[in-house]
């Protein structure tokens, strides 16, 4: 694997999956891999979770680790043939060739602006430093994706399924007071859709996702409907694609409340993090023996891991 951006990116989907599983059974025993490689972590947008397991998952591959926080003041230029007498003092070309020359690897997180669905939909920021920068790239979420989420969700979804039963899991929208990004949405349903699961989203009218991603995958409408018989209730916000950036009303009441998870066979609630208590989630539901979403967060040291040892064993 050259890059991670995108699961096209992943030749062997399955194997990088048994890789992470196996890897968090023995997170230190590729700790010689890494020795004098370097990963530099850059952040345009905040972190908790992606940050903190991305430089432990280098840890454990014995790899040095340095996290750039650009999201205050680094304004780059990212436009070709800009006329650079702003206040953008850097161009992407330069940033992402300097980089290079200190890192082996560099992982990005950019958000999308939400403003200019074409732009944000090319992706522009995390496929300019691939092209400018001459070391591998790690997508850590980028405007329309969060491939190392996806893989540690489904890393928990084929921990906890039923050994008999092919599960349903589905995808459901919650209510959020600000507009958010499709990205982890866009890459849950990528990565699902190489699972062996039913997958089936749920949303509001006005809020279906871009049909690059839904493309073969039922939408339900009917929130409770969709619940009937569910395995894996996934639940995140997101501002709707086809208003890009916008919060639309929804006259319905979407959060995920006990009555809703009776309707489903004994459902696993999952949820990315960071998520609003009583508003997406009802308290009883993500504190409930049945919430994973602690599993979830942990499972995002072992994916970043299995990812960075398949491009370290490239280099
Ligand atoms: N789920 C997730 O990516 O969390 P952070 O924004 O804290 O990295």
């Amino acid at each position: 694997m050259k890059h991670f951006t995108r699961l096209s990116d992943v030749k062997k989907p399955q194997k990088l999956l048994k890789n992470a599983l196996k890897l968090k059974q023995d997170p230190l025993a590729s700790q010689k891999l890494g020795k004098n490689k370097t990963i530099l972590l850059l952040f345009f947008n905040p972190s908790l979770r992606t940050r903190i397991s991305s430089e432990k998952a280098a840890l454990n591959l014995g790899m040095s680790c340095i996290v750039y926080d650009a999201s205050q003041g680094w304004k780059l230029e990212f436009e070709q043939g800009a006329v650079m007498n702003i206040d953008r003092a850097e161009h992407i070309r330069e940033a992402a060739g300097v980089i290079s020359q200190y890192a082996d690897i560099i992982g990005i997180r950019t958000f999308p602006s939400l403003t200019d669905r074409e732009k944000d939909y090319a992706d522009a920021i995390l496929y300019q430093f691939q092209e400018y920068a001459s070391v591998p790239i790690v997508s850590l979420e980028s405007a329309t994706r969060h491939p190392l989420q996806s893989l540690a969700d489904w890393m928990t979804i084929e921990e906890f399924r039923k050994k008999k039963k092919k599960p349903k899991v589905v995808l459901s929208w919650a209510p959020h007071p600000k507009a958010l990004p499709q990205a982890v949405s866009n890459s849950f349903l990528e990565w699902m859709k190489v699972a062996d699961v039913d997958l089936m989203v749920t949303n509001p009218e006005g809020y279906d996702l871009s049909p690059e991603f839904t493309a073969g995958i039922p939408i339900e409408h009917d929130q409770r409907k969709a619940f009937e018989g569910a395995d894996f209730i996934y639940t995140k916000n997101w501002s709707s694609f086809e208003q890009y950036g916008q919060r639309l009303e929804v006259p319905e009441d979407w959060t995920i409340t006990p009555d809703k998870m009776k309707l489903t066979d004994k459902a696993y609630f999952m949820h990315c993090l960071p998520v609003r208590r009583n508003v997406v989630v009802a308290d009883k539901v993500i504190d409930s023996k049945r919430s994973l979403v602690l599993h979830q967060a942990n499972n995002r040291t072992y994916a970043a891991q299995a990812v960075m040892q398949e491009i370290l064993k490239s280099l």
